[in-house]
């Protein structure tokens, strides 16, 4: 029988342990560690249920809340974000409990029909909240963090909020707590979760916890709906969030690029050889072998991008492109670089990372690198050279 844990008086975690995802949102988010879809029974008087879980964990979530209370005596679901992670179980849950009122917000109500053709749900907003009796339920609309319906769900009496996503990790572990893991890891898959879902919208996380600071909720605890649970480190986590919403560059640079026979990869190197020589740290992604979300993270965190690529049929390597449109979408803040890469006969591929660099906001130092077949001794000194004048000036910033 799967159990639940608990994380405050009367509050249990029952949600399931992915340790095997490693992609996610499809194929576009790598999950190196798995993930965890967290689900949370608050138990006053009354029961609620808040979230489920990912369809094919449905039975982890039956069984867990069943150890706490039969499914005949829950009075609430709360669906703080309608997203299939996170409501994929919710016909199973209602199915087991057909006299629990569902809640969540307007946006959400929307969406559940439509996805699920569940109506009859109660709507909430920021302000709103349902006695349980002993325990309270106040809900916060957190729009766009990271979906229109994003709502977080706060537990007064024991300080713990339930922000669905927000503050979350991709981090599968038989532990539950912050204080039972390695933090350092932990923090590595928050900072990837943070930019790779929430960076487009950071003046709307700024402004969110500005709100929750205003409203004066005390926060002990924070129950993400992945991975670890936050209880010693919550300051570290919050703290965390400003500074990345703030879009603060790192002092780095990073050189994400593939190459066909050897020339561009001789290239990133003298690149990241003339960055480390000005005493900068360098970060080479050969895309195709490499954690394309940790790339990302780096890129959008870092004051300098540099991408290369190889020419095929007069245009980038099709393993670069997704990557560039990606970092498009995600919106870098304050970002140098320039674009580097060989060609054989026809050129063409790296004036198209030159033009992708200039639609994601990056600002371009200089013209591009070209080297033709193999780069020659003077291409990989003026690689060398572009390396150390990018490092001099992401010195000069920090
Ligand atoms: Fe974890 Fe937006 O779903």
């Amino acid at each position: 029988m799967k159990q639940a844990v608990p994380l405050a008086e009367g509050i249990y975690w029952v949600g399931a342990v992915d340790y095997d995802v490693r992609v996610f949102h499809g194929h576009h988010f790598h999950t190196p560690r798995g993930t965890t879809y967290n689900a949370y029974l608050v138990t006053g008087e009354k029961t609620a249920l808040v979230d489920s879980v990912h369809k094919p964990f449905a039975h982890e979530l039956v069984e867990r809340v069943a150890g706490v209370v039969p499914w005949a005596r829950l009075d609430y679901i709360i669906v703080n974000h309608l997203e299939p992670d996170h409501s994929g179980a919710l016909p199973v849950a209602v199915q087991q409990a057909p006299q629990a009122q569902l809640v969540c917000s307007e946006k959400c109500a929307e969406g559940l029909q439509r996805y699920y053709g569940i109506g009859n749900v109660h709507v909430v907003g920021t302000g709103d909240s349902v006695d349980l009796g002993g325990l309270t339920l106040q809900f916060l609309e957190a729009r766009m963090l990271h979906w229109p319906d994003s709502m977080f769900t706060y537990v007064p009496e024991r300080k713990v909020l339930l922000p669905n996503d927000a503050f979350g990790q991709h981090f599968a572990s038989s532990a539950r707590f912050d204080d039972e893991v390695d933090l350092v890891a932990v923090l590595d898959e928050a900072s990837k979760y943070y930019a790779n879902i929430l960076n487009p919208v950071g003046s709307l996380v700024t402004k969110k916890l500005a709100e929750v600071q205003q409203l004066g909720l005390e926060i002990e605890t924070i129950g993400p709906s992945h991975g670890i649970i936050w209880r010693r480190h919550t300051a570290e986590i919050v703290e965390a969030y400003a500074r990345w919403a703030q879009g603060v560059a790192e002092p780095r640079v990073i050189v994400a690029y593939d190459t066909m026979w050897g020339s561009t990869e001789r290239m990133a190197r003298a690149i990241v050889e003339g960055v480390a020589a000005e005493g900068v740290e360098a970060r080479p992604y050969r895309l195709p072998v490499s954690d394309r979300t940790a790339a990302l993270r780096d890129a959008i965190e870092s004051a300098a991008l540099v991408v290369g690529t190889a020419t095929i049929n007069r245009r980038m390597l099709p393993t670069i492109a997704p990557f560039l449109d990606d970092l498009a979408g995600l919106r870098p803040k304050k970002t140098i670089g320039f674009a580097f890469g060989s060609h054989g006969w026809n050129g063409g591929g790296m004036p198209q990372v030159e033009a992708a660099l200039k639609e994601a906001g990056v600002e371009l130092i200089r013209e591009g690198l070209t080297t033709v077949f193999w780069p020659a001794e003077d291409d990989l000194a003026a690689c060398v050279e572009a390396g150390r004048d990018l490092a001099r000036r992401v010195r000069g910033q920090a």
